[in-house]
């Protein structure tokens, strides 16, 4: 038996090992570590149906891979509203960090997922933004342009269901101190710009850039008397958001001079500043630092925008906390009220980053940046859920959240291992998930005894994670699964695979059945007697009623098969409740039960997985 126990411990050595408490981990996924969440929710009620688009990242410039990184943390991911993983899209991505992740619709109501890409360490992969569909396909690469370092990562802003595109891009220029009183002395600065791509043709149809447009007194990161600066220069407007309205005119945002400009379509000039040193309004409010200036309405005299006052940055901090504001704006008048606003809910500032986005509900969805921080209101301003990443390694420079149906392109991905003591007590786990799936209500599946034969229903179970897990007994060879959505209906059928002996040496693992080669399969038409008919995509299914007959028929079809059906189910229902631990150590705990070791498989497991090996990464910044 100790044998039997050690030898287990060093095959599950790379499923604990690997084990973080603040980390996703799956069987299906091994690659991946998606961060979990903790989330409170006020008024569950009144938030809007949707999912959370984040782009999680360790440090706002390209790392080199570290242990940290592998497997892949960083990328973009979607979750449910209960932080339950739904995409993890790092992968695509090659740990690169991704920013700006967000989605979409076309005019046909279709929808793609849109991200920047940032360059990888070694410059091998570029920066660029990438649009996809809702199968996870690359559409579209917009590599960073021809005179510049790098795909600047504050904005990419799809217009109009994808006719363009709008992207920051900073520049090094040496310009004249003249304007702060210093003739005839030069100095470098990084210039905020941006540029309009026609997404048709990859052209740049409208560039703009400060120096031609700005005056460096408005900055108030660079004072007069501040030393002339080699390149890159000094940073000292950091454009961060831009946005267009149907005049053609673009709302962009100056981090360091404290002002939202509105920039003319036509010749580039300043219609008009709001904030700042120069503000054109009369404003019954202030703000500073600001991200994510955006247009929600725009016609003629009339505007609202909404924006992240920072109100502060690491340097110094105007406000006591930040808060998302929504502003409407006369430009008759040139008077600017404040409509609405929504402090952060824990009292505290975003010094660096951050996002505002109104829901087609009215309601607000904050992301406040650090360790993924995010709040969505109602309209008029109650907290009705707060989360944020278990982990404090972790920042998303924006939150999105959005209703949509993603369908992957591929295959469900399936693991199935048998596991057994002796003849009488052999166990299939079967682990499924669908990485982008959205709308799968449960699993269906089902063994056959070959790869023509008819497939037999072995059950059904709700799909409550990522990944599902299903208990066989008995060793069931040719595994598939339907997922079902709400009404029943087949979504997607996954391909046949064949389950994997956990070993080759069954004596050494402690089998003590007769025939020393270990289990044989079994038929399926003998444990799971019910027929099931051929999958057809998008026909009703069986019921789960008739899974649970199943079930029940197979509990009374062998002495030796109830027991190993009972602990299966005994098994199931543990995992409901464990969710999340792996099918290999339910397996285990199921043979250990057996033979009577359960509390030192316990301990073990126990004391590797308080095991930490990520480190911390205390270091952070947001310049470009
Ligand atoms: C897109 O969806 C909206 C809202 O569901 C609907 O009003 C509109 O007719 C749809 N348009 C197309 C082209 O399907
Ligand atoms: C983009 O280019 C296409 C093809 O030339 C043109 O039909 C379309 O109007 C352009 N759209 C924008 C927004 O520039
Ligand atoms: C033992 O199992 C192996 C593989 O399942 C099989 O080929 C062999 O015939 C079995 N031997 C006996 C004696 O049943």
């Amino acid at each position: 038996m100790i044998l039997f126990v050690l030898l287990a411990l060093s095959l599950l050595h790379g499923v604990i090992a690997r084990r973080d408490d603040d980390l996703m981990s799956f069987v299906t996924l091994p690659e991946i570590r998606a961060l979990k969440w903790e989330v409170v929710y006020h008024d569950r009620e009144r938030v809007s149906p949707g999912y959370w688009f984040v782009a999680p990242y360790g440090k706002i410039v390209p790392e080199t891979p570290t242990q940290k990184f592998q497997p892949y943390q960083v990328g973009p991911y979607i979750y449910d509203g209960d932080g339950v993983l739904i995409w993890a899209g790092p992968p695509i991505f090659y740990d690169r960090n991704v920013f700006d992740f967000k989605a979409f619709t076309d005019s046909q109501n279709e929808t793609h997922l849109s991200l920047i890409a940032q360059r990888n360490y070694d410059d091998s992969m570029r920066g660029r933004a990438t649009i996809m569909n809702s199968h996870y396909e690359i559409e579209q690469e917009i590599m960073r342009l021809e005179d510049n370092y790098e795909f600047n990562i504050h904005e990419f802003n799809v217009l109009n269901g994808g006719e363009s595109a709008l992207a920051c891009v900073y520049r090094t220029k040496e310009l004249p101190l003249d304007d702060v009183g210093r003739p005839g002395v030069t100095s470098f600065f990084m210039t905020g710009g941006f540029v309009e791509w026609n997404l048709t043709t990859k052209e740049v149809v409208f560039a703009w850039d400060s120096t031609d447009h700005l005056a460096i007194h408005e900055s108030v990161k660079f004072n007069p008397d501040n030393p002339a600066d080699g390149p890159p220069g000094w940073d000292y407007v950091h454009m961060n958001a831009v946005d267009k309205n149907s005049d053609g005119d673009y709302l962009i945002s100056m981090r360091f001079t404290n002002t939202i400009y509105l920039i003319s379509g036509k010749d580039g000039h300043v219609i008009w500043r709001l904030g700042g040193q120069e503000s054109d309004f009369v404003q019954d409010f202030v703000f500073s630092k600001q991200h994510d200036a955006k247009f929600l309405e725009s016609s003629g005299t009339h505007h609202v925008i909404s924006l992240l006052n920072n109100a502060g940055d690491e340097n110094q901090q105007e406000e006591e906390v930040s808060s998302a504001l929504i502003v409407e704006l006369d430009t008759e008048a040139m008077t600017a009220k404040l409509q609405q606003r929504y402090p952060r809910p824990d009292g505290l500032m975003t010094l660096l980053r951050g996002s505002v986005q109104r829901l087609p509900n009215g309601n607000v969805f904050v992301g406040w940046s650090e360790r993924g921080y995010q709040s969505e209101f109602s309209p008029e301003g109650d907290n009705l859920v707060s989360a944020r990443f278990a982990s404090g390694r972790l920042n998303t420079y924006r939150a999105y959240k959005y209703d949509f149906v993603g369908r992957p392109a591929y295959a469900p991905t399936m693991v199935a291992s048998v596991y057994a003591a002796d003849e009488a007590s052999v166990l299939t786990t079967i682990h499924i998930s669908w990485n982008g799936a959205t709308d799968i209500a449960s699993w269906n599946f089902y063994a056959q005894a070959g790869e023509e034969h008819p497939r037999h229903l072995m059950g059904n179970v709700p799909k409550r994670d990522f990944e599902t897990m299903f208990l066989a007994s008995g060793y069931m060879d040719w595994i598939s699964a339907d997922a079902l959505d709400r009404d029943g209906n087949v979504i997607t059928v996954s391909d046949i695979i064949r389950s994997k002996p956990v070993t080759t040496d069954w004596p050494a693992l402690g089998y003590h059945g007769q025939n020393s080669s270990g289990p044989a399969p079994d038929d399926p038409a003998v444990r799971y007697p019910t027929d099931a008919p051929a999958p057809v995509k998008g026909e009703p299914p069986a019921t789960t009623a008739d899974a649970e007959a199943a079930q029940a028929d197979t509990t009374a079809a062998g002495e030796a098969s109830a027991t190993a059906q009972q602990l299966a189910e005994a098994m199931m229902r543990a995992y409901d409740s464990l969710n999340g631990i792996g099918g290999v150590l339910i397996g285990l705990l199921v043979l250990c039960s057996m033979g009577g070791a359960v509390a030192g498989i316990v301990w073990m497991v126990r004391s590797r997985r308080s095991k930490k090996i990520y480190q911390h990464v205390p270091d952070d910044d947001d310049s470009p």
